[in-house]
C-alpha cells in the first residue's frame, strides 16, 4: 500500500495516513516514511518483535545496530545514561536535522535488538514535517534504518522503498523526494572529542563550528581496519555493475570507455550536469551540478539505481573534492565502488 502524503502535515487530506501509520507502529507492524535524507524504515524500538521485522524485511545482519528517531528533544532523556556538553551545542545547532549523535543507552527502555549487544545508542531527530507528525502521533521511539534491502543504495523516493521491500512490508508514506539525499552524519559524543563514524548531511565544517574540534574514524580514509559505526563495514550502495572511481581527467574517463567498448563490453559514466555532453558512452548519467555538491548528495543514490535499468556491464565515476558534503558524498562512492579506484 502506498499512501499519498502533503509534506503539509495539518493538510486534512494527509492527516489520516499520519495517524494510520503510527497506528501501524503501534502494533509492532513496520512502515517506511520520508525524512529529509532518505526514507526510513520504522519500527517500535522498545518491541523485540517489532524490530526483529526490520531486520527481516531489509536483510540486515543483526550485528549492525538501529538510529532511534525521536520528535522532540525531551524524549531524549528518557533514552540516554547522559547528554555530554558537546552533544548539548550540537543538539541545539543542528536538531532536528541530518544528524545522529551516539550516546551511553539507559537500560531496559528500548528493546536489545536495536543496539545489538552495544550498550551505546544512536539517536536523531529528523527534519521532516511527515516523520515527526509520524513519530509523535505513534507516542513512541521509533527505530529505524533506511529502507532499502541491506547493501543497495539507500532509497529517496517512496518507489525506490517499492523497487526493495514491496513484498515484504505494509507500506510506505510518500512524501515525494528526500531533500538531502544522503544519510545522517553519525557522532560520537561519548569520548572526550566527537568523532565523526558516518560522513553525511550535516558536515563536518559545521560540527567544528559549534564543537571545535572534531576526529575522523580513521577506518572510513581507506575502509580498512574495524569502523566503530558497524553497518560501515558491510559493502553497500552498489548498483549491479561494478563501479571504478577515476582519479583523472574527463579524457582519462573517456580512455577507459573507448577501451571496454572495444572489448564489447557496455560502459556507463556517472558525471554531472556540465559534462554529461561531453562523453561518448552507452550510457551517461548526470548525478547533479558539480557547482553545488547538494545536488551531487540528492542525485546520487537515484543516479546508482538508475545504472541498473540500462543493462551496463561496468561504471565509470568521477570523484569529487572531500569538502563540505564531498565527504559524504564520497565516502559512499567509495563503498559502492568496493573503493576501487583508478589513477591515471
Ligand atoms: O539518515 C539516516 O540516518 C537514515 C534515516 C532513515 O534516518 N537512517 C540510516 O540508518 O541511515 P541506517 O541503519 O541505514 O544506518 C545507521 C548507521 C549504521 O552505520 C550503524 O552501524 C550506525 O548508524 N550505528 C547505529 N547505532 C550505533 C552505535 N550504537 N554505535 C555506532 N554506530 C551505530
Ligand atoms: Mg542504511
Amino acid at each position: 500500500k502506498r499512501w499519498i502524503v502533503e509534506n503539509d502535515v495539518d493538510n486534512k487530506e494527509s492527516y489520516p495516513q499520519i495517524v494510520d501509520a503510527a497506528r501501524i507502529l503501534r502494533e509492532n507492524e513496520v512502515v517506511a516514511f520520508p525524512t529529509e535524507t532518505v526514507y526510513g524504515l520504522g519500527a517500535n524500538a522498545k518491541s523485540d518483535v517489532a524490530v526483529d521485522k526490520i531486520f527481516k524485511a531489509k536483510g540486515r545482519p543483526s550485528d549492525n545496530p538501529l538510529i532511534v528517531h525521536i520528535s522532540n528533544k525531551t524524549q531524549l532523556k528518557e533514552l540516554v545514561e547522559e547528554i555530554p556538553a558537546a552533544a548539548e551545542k550540537l543538539i541545539s545547532a543542528y536538531w532536528p536535522g541530518p544528524l545522529t549523535l551516539i550516546f551511553h543507552k539507559k537500560d531496559g527502555v528500548f528493546s536489545e535488538k536495536v543496539t545489538a549487544g552495544l550498550d551505546t545508542v544512536a539517536i536523531r531527530m529528523p527534519d521532516h514535517p511527515v516523520a515527526l507528525a509520524i513519530i509523535e502521533e505513534s507516542g513512541l521511539p521509533i527505530a529505524a534504518p533506511s529502507a532499502n534491502r541491506s547493501g543497495k543504495p539507500s532509497p529517496t523516493t517512496a518507489q525506490h522503498v517499492i523497487d526493495d521491500l514491496e513484498d515484504r512490508i505494509i507500506g510506505v508514506v510518500d512524501g515525494g523526494e528526500t531533500g538531502v539525499g544522503v544519510e545522517s552524519t553519525v557522532v560520537d559524543c561519548t569520548g572526550s572529542v566527537p568523532v565523526i563514524l558516518r560522513p553525511g548531511g550535516v558536515t563536518k565544517e559545521q560540527l567544528q563550528e559549534v564543537v571545535g574540534e572534531v576526529g575522523v574514524d580513521p577506518s572510513l580514509k581507506e575502509g580498512k581496519g574495524a569502523p566503530k559505526s558497524p553497518g560501515m563495514k558491510y559493502t553497500h550502495y552498489a548498483p549491479d555493475a561494478p563501479v571504478y572511481l577515476v582519479d583523472g581527467t574527463r579524457g582519462d574517463v573517456q580512455k577507459l570507455v573507448d577501451e571496454k567498448k572495444s572489448e564489447g563490453l557496455k560502459a556507463g559514466v556517472l558525471t554531472t550536469d556540465e559534462f554529461v555532453d561531453d562523453y561518448r558512452a552507452d550510457v551517461v548519467l548526470s548525478v547533479g551540478r558539480r557547482d553545488d555538491l547538494n545536488t551531487v548528495a540528492h542525485g546520487l543514490y537515484d543516479t546508482l539505481r538508475a545504472f541498473n535499468d540500462r543493462d551496463v556491464d561496468i561504471i565509470f565515476a568521477e570523484m569529487f573534492p572531500e569538502e563540505g558534503v564531498g565527504l559524504a558524498i564520497m565516502n559512499r562512492l567509495h563503498k559502492a565502488a568496493g573503493y576501487r579506484v583508478i589513477k591515471s
